[in-house]
């Protein structure tokens, strides 16, 4: 994809944070913006914000954990503009707590959101995108946690590294459709993810324990340093430009924190040494 001039954009999680920045930079140049949220009290202030900057968008309730919340907001958009080309699988929230702490119910809802949404939206719109065949894109927001696993983060982790893989299979998949596909791994950026939980309805503490534990110090220690990353984190705004600039260049991984590179690189080189390991182990030789 060469330009966004005209091209309609669907972004969930648009109506704050990263995908509200995407919004208002794609906007800027000429695309057809459509934000999708819950949060239709942010979505509101989000399209006031950007139209006293000058910006059209149109604005769309969605929750991307349910699929015919999804159906229904694409089909909102055909009636907008007519068709779509790029879509933003941006919406996700996160959740801390350790093995026997996290209730199953908070579990679901975070796999609902950060991994099922993201498939409910290539579901949804990869056909609409091939039926003009003009091509396409797709943005998946990952994250580095989606490479790099944390104490006391693990479902956050398991939905994050779960979005690269998707993202990497169907990078190859839809490559002949003219559809292409980038995942966008920020470390910390900006914005109210830290109060996730916002949106969360209230649930049960179902769990697996057999009695449940309150969160320990270390897990809420952890959960403030994250606090604090992300309040002092890059700018959503850089963000959004760095992967709009990454999608019109057509790279797959968009890296935002070139910091991390050396934990990536120690994350390759233990991977590197157990195989080395089992490659000098004879009973294995034959595999090769
Ligand atoms: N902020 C960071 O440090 C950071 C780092 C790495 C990755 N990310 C990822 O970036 C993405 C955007 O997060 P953000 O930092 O802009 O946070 P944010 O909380 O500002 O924005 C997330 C948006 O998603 C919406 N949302 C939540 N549940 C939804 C649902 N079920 N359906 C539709 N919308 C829903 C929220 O209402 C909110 O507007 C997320 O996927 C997050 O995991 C953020």
């Amino acid at each position: 994809m060469n330009s966004v001039e005209n091209k309609v954009v669907f972004i969930t999680g648009g109506g704050s944070g990263i995908g509200l920045a995407l919004g208002r930079q794609l906007a800027e140049r000429k695309a057809k913006v459509v934000l999708a949220d819950l949060d239709l009290q942010r979505l509101a202030q989000a399209k006031r914000l950007l139209s006293e900057q000058g910006l059209v968008v149109e604005t769309i309730y969605c929750d991307v954990a349910d699929s015919d919340s999804i159906k229904e907001a694409a089909l909102a958009t055909i009636d907008f503009f007519g068709k779509v080309h790029i879509l933003v699988n941006n919406a996700g929230v996160t959740l801390t707590g350790k093995p026997g702490q996290i209730p199953l119910n908070d579990w679901r809802w975070i796999v609902d959101i950060n991994l099922m949404g993201v498939v409910y939206g290539v579901e949804t719109f990869v056909p609409l995108i091939q039926s003009h065949a003009e091509g396409g894109y797709i943005i998946n927001t990952a994250s580095m946690a989606g490479h790099l696993a944390a104490p006391a983060m693990s479902p956050y982790n398991a939905t994050k590294y779960a979005v690269v893989g998707y993202s990497e299979t169907i990078k190859q998949d839809l490559e002949r459709d003219n559809i292409g596909v980038s995942v966008l791994c920020p470390a910390w950026v900006r914005t109210d993810i830290y109060n996730t939980e916002r949106n969360k309805p209230s649930v049960g503490s179902e769990s697996l324990g057999i009695e449940r534990e309150e969160q320990d110090a270390s897990t809420s220690g952890i959960w403030k340093q994250a606090v604090e990353a992300i309040e002092s984190g890059l700018d959503p705004n850089l963000v959004a430009e760095w992967t709009i600039e990454c999608m019109l260049a057509n790279r797959f991984y968009i890296f935002t924190h070139p910091k991390m590179r050396e934990m990536m690189a120690q994350r390759f080189r233990l991977l590197d040494t157990e195989f080395s390991t089992v490659g000098q182990d004879k009973r294995f030789l034959k595999t090769d």
